[in-house]
């Protein structure tokens, strides 16, 4: 997909109020902090369409921007951020939940991974959870440009610990906000997703 328009067009706390135009979503989400609102602006060449923080916790909301007027990408609250209350976090979990059973114009979900660091216990059970509940997904890992991806990452390690559950792997992006690594591929998988 070529992106020539991308603007912002709402913020919802809940699935319920989010838009009902029928048009296809792809929603970003994965841990607080792994760059989620970067990769959002890397792919629509924008630098401040999504709020980005060096401080974890900084989307609240469900954000939607609408990308060519006809499809939209989904800004989801971030996960295991460590500041949260049991409250939120069990806030979180139900709101997040909800979403990915009840939205019906979700066409994908990309689930980021930091490519700097080890398998993560909470990233492989939310992608456990999505597999079990047959929702369609993607990962994108993000920060190769980092020196600890740069030095061989943790792609590999994450791949043998999902093949411990899964017997296939989901399509994987290797991205970089910063060297705009990754956004051909997305976009590619993108288009081709939309006309199927
Ligand atoms: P929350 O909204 O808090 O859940 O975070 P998020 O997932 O939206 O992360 P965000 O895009 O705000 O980025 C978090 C931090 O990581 C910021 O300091 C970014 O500059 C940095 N960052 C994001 N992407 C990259 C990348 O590709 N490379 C590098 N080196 N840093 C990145
Ligand atoms: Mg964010």
């Amino acid at each position: 997909a070529q992106i020539k328009s991308s603007r912002f067009a709402s913020s919802h706390a809940r699935v319920h109020q989010a838009p009902r135009d029928g048009k296809p979503e792809f929603a970003f989400i994965g841990r607080s902090n792994v760059g989620k609102s970067s990769l959002i602006n890397m792919l629509t060449q924008r630098k401040e369409l999504a709020h980005t923080s060096g401080k974890p916790g900084k989307t609240q909301l469900i954000n939607y921007y609408l990308i060519n007027e006809s499809w939209y990408l989904t800004d989801l609250p971030g996960y295991g951020y460590a500041k949260q209350s049991k409250k939120t976090r069990a806030k979180w979990e139900s709101r997040t939940e909800n979403y990915f059973l009840k939205r019906q114009t979700l066409v994908c979900a990309f689930v980021l991974v930091d490519s700097n660091v080890p398998p993560q216990l909470i990233d492989l059970e939310f992608i456990n959870w999505l597999g079990e509940h047959g929702v369609p997904f993607v990962i994108a890992f993000t920060k190769t440009d980092r020196k600890q991806s740069r030095d061989g990452g943790s792609v590999d390690d994450f791949r043998q610990e999902l093949l411990k559950t899964w017997e296939e792997l989901p399509p994987i992006f290797l991205t970089s906000a910063t060297r705009e690594t990754g956004r051909d591929e997305i976009l590619e998988f993108i288009e081709t997703t939309l006309l199927a």
